[in-house]
C-alpha cells in the first residue's frame, strides 16, 4: 500500500511539532508569481516574478528536507515552476515542466509543490518551465548537507549566491510569438545580467553593476547559476582565480581555474580566495557561441569590493575570454571529475540494458504561413517534439490513450555523416514519443550533434536523474573504438550537459525514479523548436518503486 500524499503531509507536520531537538525537516515557502518592475534595470515594463524579486528568492534547505512550496499565479499567463535538478524521487508530479507533468497553474489558481531533497546537497536552481517565462521567473535552490555534517572542503568565510540572466528589452513571450510566426530565429537578448544587475551603461545612470564586498584574507563560496535562456556564459573576476568544488549539486575534485564555463541550466560552486588585499577588480560574465549564429555579445560587468578600498579607486579590468574560443571551453569540461571519495562515492553503472545513440540539431520544416514558406525546427533521432495538451504523466498515471506513443527510435531513422557535410534533406518528423524504461535499468546515451543547419553546442538537460558523462569527443561516435576510453571511475555527475559542436557525448544513468522525465536542449530557442523528448520509466515492484498518486491540487488542463 502506497502512503497517500495526505498522511504523508500530517507526518511530517507531526514531526515538526516535536520538541525543539528534533529538526524541523518541512520547510514552507510562499510564492506569488506576479508582474514587477525592476529597479536594476533600464525599463518600465514590468516582469514576471516571484514575489516581486528578480532573481526570485533563494529556497534554502538541507538535504532530506521537503519543501512545500504554495505558487499562487497572480499574472496572466500559465505558469508552471521547475526545480532543475531535483531528483523529485516517486514526486514526478512537483517536476513541473508544462505539459509533461502537469497541467499549467491558470491564472488566479494556486498550486502547492511538494517534494523532498532526498540524497541531494547543493547549488541548483527553480525557474518557470512554460513559454519563455523563466527568462525572469527563477531563483536559486541553496540545499545545505544534513545538520553536523562537513563540506568535504575547508568551511568558507561566507557563502553568495550568483545567478547570471539574460534580459530583453521588450516582452519577453511577444519576442517568441513573433518569431513562432515568422518561422525565423528570435531576437537575441539586450543584456546579461549578475544578480539582475547588467552594469553600468552610458545612456541610464540608474543602471549599475552587482558588487560583491569582501573581506581580505578570507576564502568565499561562490553559488553560481546560470538561469541565461539561450546563451552560454564565461564568468571572471579580474586578478583572481577560482576552485571549482561542485557542479550541478554534486561534488568535484577541486581544480583551479581562471574562468568557469556556465551553459544554461548549470550550477557551479567555486572557492574564491580574497589574497589580493585591498582593490576593486571587475566581475563579468560575458557570451561563449561555437556557432555562426547572432548571440547578445554584451558582457554583464560587476564588482568584487575590497572592504576600505576607497569607492574612487580604480577598477582592475578582467578581459572576457574570446567568444569562440572552443579549446578553452573543452579543456575545463575536461578538467571536471567527480570527486569520487569513500563518503561521495561515484558509482557508474558498468553493465547496460539500453544502448542508446540520440542525434540532436536543426532542421527545417514547411509552413504555410511563415515568412520563408517554411520554419526552422529542431529534433531528437529526426523527431520533432509536439507539445501535447494534457501532462504526459497523467496520461502514464491513469492509462489515457492517445497521447504519446512510446516508440521513440533508440537509433536515428538514417545514418549518414553526422558532422560531415550538410545532408540535402533537412526535414524532420513531428510526434509525442516517449522511450520506455523498466524500474532500475541502466541507460548509456550517446547524443550525435549533427551538421544539420549550424554544428552548435546544446546544452542537454535530463528531469529525474543525474548522470555520468562518461566520455566525448569531436567528429562522429565510433561504437568500436571510443567505448574503449570512457571514464567509468570518476566522471563528472550532472544533470545538464553541453554536447559539443561538431562532436558527442556519452552519458549513464540509473532509470531508479518512476514517471515521466522530459529531456531537452535547455537553450529555451531550441526547446521550443522541438528539440525535447521524454523517457517513461515503469515501477518497480517492490515497497517505495513506484510513483506517488497525484496532489489533490493538480492544476486542470
Ligand atoms: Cu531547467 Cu526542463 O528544465
Amino acid at each position: 500500500m502506497e502512503m497517500a500524499p495526505w498522511i504523508r503531509i500530517v507526518t511530517l507536520l507531526i514531526a515538526c511539532l516535536l520538541p525543539a531537538s528534533v529538526e524541523c525537516l518541512v520547510r514552507h515557502y510562499n510564492f506569488n508569481v506576479v508582474m514587477k518592475n525592476t529597479t536594476k534595470l533600464c525599463s518600465t515594463k514590468p516582469i514576471v516574478t516571484v514575489n516581486g524579486k528578480f532573481p526570485g528568492p533563494t529556497l534554502i534547505a538541507r538535504e532530506d528536507d521537503t519543501l512545500l512550496v504554495k505558487v499562487v499565479n497572480h499574472v496572466h499567463y500559465n505558469v508552471t515552476i521547475h526545480w532543475h535538478g531535483v531528483k523529485q524521487l516517486r514526486t514526478g508530479w512537483a517536476d513541473g515542466p508544462a505539459y509533461i507533468t502537469q497541467c499549467p497553474i491558470q491564472p488566479g489558481q494556486t498550486y502547492v509543490y511538494n517534494f523532498t531533497l532526498t540524497g541531494q546537497r547543493g547549488t541548483l536552481l527553480y525557474h518557470a518551465h512554460i513559454l519563455w517565462l523563466r527568462a525572469t521567473l527563477h531563483g536559486a535552490i541553496v540545499i545545505l548537507p544534513k545538520r553536523g555534517v562537513l563540506y568535504p572542503f575547508p568551511k568558507p568565510h561566507q557563502e553568495v549566491v550568483i545567478v547570471l540572466a539574460e534580459w530583453w528589452k521588450s516582452d519577453v513571450q511577444a519576442v517568441i510569438n513573433e518569431a513562432l510566426q515568422s518561422g525565423l530565429a528570435p531576437n537575441v537578448s539586450d543584456a546579461h545580467t549578475i544578480n539582475g544587475y547588467p552594469g553600468p551603461v552610458s545612456n541610464c545612470a540608474s543602471e549599475r553593476g552587482y558588487t560583491l564586498p569582501v573581506e581580505p584574507g578570507k576564502t568565499y563560496m561562490l553559488r553560481v547559476i546560470s538561469a541565461a535562456l539561450n546563451q552560454n556564459l564565461f564568468f571572471k573576476i579580474a586578478g583572481h582565480k577560482f576552485t571549482v568544488i561542485e557542479v550541478d549539486a554534486s561534488y568535484t575534485k577541486p581544480f583551479k581555474t581562471e574562468m568557469v564555463l556556465m551553459a544554461p541550466g548549470q550550477t557551479t560552486n567555486l572557492l574564491l580566495e580574497t589574497n589580493l588585499g585591498t582593490g576593486k577588480f571587475m566581475v563579468t560574465a560575458s557570451p561563449f557561441k561555437d556557432a555562426p549564429v547572432v548571440v547578445n555579445s554584451r558582457t554583464a560587468t560587476g564588482m568584487l569590493h575590497y572592504f576600505g578600498t576607497f569607492d574612487d579607486t580604480t577598477t582592475i579590468v578582467t578581459i572576457p575570454s574570446a567568444q569562440n574560443d572552443t579549446p578553452l571551453v573543452d579543456n575545463f569540461t575536461v578538467a571536471l571529475r567527480s570527486l569520487n571519495s569513500k563518503e561521495y562515492p561515484t558509482r557508474v553503472p558498468l553493465k547496460i540494458d539500453h544502448s542508446l545513440f540520440f542525434t540532436i540539431g536543426l532542421g527545417i520544416n514547411p509552413c504555410e504561413t511563415c515568412v520563408n514558406g517554411n520554419h526552422v525546427v529542431a529534433y531528437i533521432n529526426n523527431v520533432t517534439f509536439n507539445m501535447p495538451s494534457i501532462s504526459l504523466l497523467q496520461a502514464h498515471f491513469f492509462n489515457i490513450k492517445g497521447v504519446y506513443t512510446d516508440d521513440f527510435p533508440r537509433n536515428p531513422p538514417n545514418k549518414y555523416n553526422y558532422t560531415g557535410t550538410q545532408p540535402t534533406n533537412v526535414q524532420t518528423m513531428n510526434g509525442t514519443r516517449v522511450y520506455r524504461l523498466r524500474y532500475n535499468s541502466t541507460v548509456q546515451l550517446v547524443l550525435q550533434n549533427t551538421a544539420m543547419l549550424a554544428p552548435e553546442s546544446h546544452p542537454i538537460h535530463l528531469h529525474g536523474f543525474n548522470f555520468f558523462a562518461i566520455g566525448s569527443g569531436l567528429g562522429n561516435y565510433n561504437a568500436d573504438k571510443h567505448p574503449k576510453k570512457f571514464n567509468l571511475v570518476d566522471p563528472v555527475e550532472r544533470n545538464t550537459i553541453s554536447v559539443p559542436g561538431g562532436g558527442w557525448m556519452a552519458i549513464r544513468f540509473i532509470a531508479d525514479n518512476p514517471g515521466v522525465w522530459f529531456m531537452h536542449c535547455h537553450l529555451e530557442v531550441h526547446s521550443t523548436w522541438g528539440l525535447e523528448m521524454a523517457f517513461v520509466v515503469e515501477n518497480g515492484k517492490g515497497p517505495n518503486e513506484s510513483l506517488l498518486p497525484p496532489p489533490n491540487d493538480l492544476p486542470k488542463c
